[in-house]
């Protein structure tokens, strides 16, 4: 099975994972738009959907899904994203898409966390895809050399612009050991929005398309 039609599959497995009348947070990439696609094609009645970007907004918006903002409907039931990475436990690199703050956020305002990937992004280790940072602009100098300091390789998302009006540095070569640990580090410096690094908003459940199906991984 290609790319394309495991994020097709598992996008309509996670769609069955929402209940009716479910307060559902929505990340952001294309495999979250499969899901979106296949929640449109079920139907089903939602007590309220949050989004995490402006492109995963304008998208439900096309399929007719009203969009409540997260400051008004309180914590939510379940949130659904995907990931660049997954380790073992659940620790995720995310941001690849450049999504990652309002993810992060909404992702701590739900009880469960469900990632939906295609197995290509199932690890033992994290670290192989570069880690993003969003930051305050005028700090990105500052922060990666902070970066280096910690033994990473920082690289500016060139011509990006987040939808929070800041950037991303994609820092390789970090060592992943400890994922929470090294997110409340990088956490930590004067100018860093929020670290691609999910230690703390893991996920419960990963559901992992692969050659013989959906596979269902429970931390
Ligand atoms: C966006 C993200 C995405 O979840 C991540 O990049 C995976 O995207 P895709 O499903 O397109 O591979 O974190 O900020």
């Amino acid at each position: 099975m290609d790319q394309a039609s495991k994020k097709i599959a598992v996008g309509r497995a996670a769609a069955a994972e929402v209940a009716e009348g479910c307060r559902l947070g929505i990340g952001t990439g294309s495999t979250v738009n499969c899901f979106i696609d296949a929640l449109a094609e079920r139907g089903i009645e939602l007590a309220c959907v949050v989004s995490s970007s402006t492109a995963t907004t304008d998208r439900l918006r096309d399929h007719g899904i009203a969009v409540s903002e997260l400051n008004t409907t309180g914590d939510l039931d379940l949130y659904i994203d995907g990931a660049d990475e997954v380790d073992g436990a659940g620790h995720m690199i995310k941001g690849g898409g450049g999504a990652l703050t309002r993810e992060k956020i909404v992702a701590a305002a739900s009880r469960r966390f469900i990632c939906i990937v295609d197995d290509s992004k199932i690890v033992r280790v994290l670290g192989e895809f570069p880690v993003p940072v969003e930051v305050i602009p005028m700090a990105r100098s500052f922060v990666a050399r902070q970066m280096v300091k910690l033994g990473g390789l920082p690289e500016y998302r060139e011509g990006f612009v987040t939808d929070n009006g800041n950037v991303i540095l994609d820092v390789r070569h970090l060592d992943i050991v400890d994922p929470v640990s090294l997110e409340d580090r990088i956490n930590s410096i004067p100018g860093v929005v929020t670290v691609g690094i999910f230690g703390r908003q893991k996920a419960q459940l990963t559901l992992a398309a692969t050659d013989e199906g959906v596979r269902r991984i429970d931390y």
